[in-house]
């Protein structure tokens, strides 16, 4: 009997684009794209069960082995570094990370430079790297709203489209990283489930080519 995958996929329009190239790499699980408050969906066929869960949750997931595999950002992984292995980059969800600031901004070295940000880690690995101060705010959203009400001086954050920063008058100062999705696998489970996630990971790659 086939081994099933658990598949953890981030709840929104990249997952729906992940699971589109899971599908195609012949791991699909059509039942997902039922429009209903379901979580979870199986298919005996492809021995794929695949669940919703919020982005930023998809590596607590894959590195407890609640999930084997699942799909996640860059930025999460660069952020909280779990303890899984990253397997491919799937091309999506391409956007960066960055430092931003109001129009104006200019950077007074004497001073402590304040960074509000979702991505503390990453903004002090940043910073810690060209030797600057920081003083590290931590927010959970909306983070453009600190330095026009003066919280911060600059935020580091991701930018796609540009649009939330230009409707601000915020500009990028610096580009931190460039992120997109990542597939990546429980350790454990890559051992045990070695020929389902391998056969995975070739059948990304394949649908990657001809996407790309
Ligand atoms: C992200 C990010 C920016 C925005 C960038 O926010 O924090 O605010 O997207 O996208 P853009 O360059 O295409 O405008 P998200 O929608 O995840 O919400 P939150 O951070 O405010 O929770």
């Amino acid at each position: 009997m086939k081994k099933t995958l658990n598949v953890a996929l981030p709840k929104g329009r990249l997952g729906e684009k992940a699971y589109a190239i899971l599908e195609r790499a012949g791991f699909g699980c059509p039942s997902i794209l039922e429009n209903s408050r379901k979580l979870i969906f199986e298919n005996p066929e492809t021995g794929v069960r695949a669940f919703w869960v919020k982005p930023s949750d998809v590596a607590i997931y894959v590195e407890r082995g609640a999930a084997d595999v699942g799909v996640v950002g860059k930025d999460i992984l660069l952020e909280y570094e779990p303890e899984v292995y990253e397997l491919a980059d799937l091309g999506i969800g391409k956007c960066r990370m960055a430092v931003a600031a109001p129009k104006d901004f200019r950077d007074d070295t004497r001073r402590t430079l304040r960074v509000a940000t979702k991505f503390a880690n990453i903004a002090r690995r940043h910073y810690a790297a060209v030797g600057r101060d920081i003083d590290v705010i931590h927010l959970n959203g909306s983070i453009e709203l600190a330095p026009i009400l003066g919280l911060s001086d600059v935020i580091v954050d991701i930018v796609e489209t540009g649009t939330t920063l230009r409707e601000n008058d915020l500009e990028v100062v610096e580009t931190v990283l460039p992120i997109s999705a990542r597939l990546i696998a429980n350790k454990a489970s890559f051992q045990f489930k070695t020929a389902a996630i391998g056969a995975l990971v070739r059948g990304v790659a394949e649908t990657r080519e001809e996407i790309l």
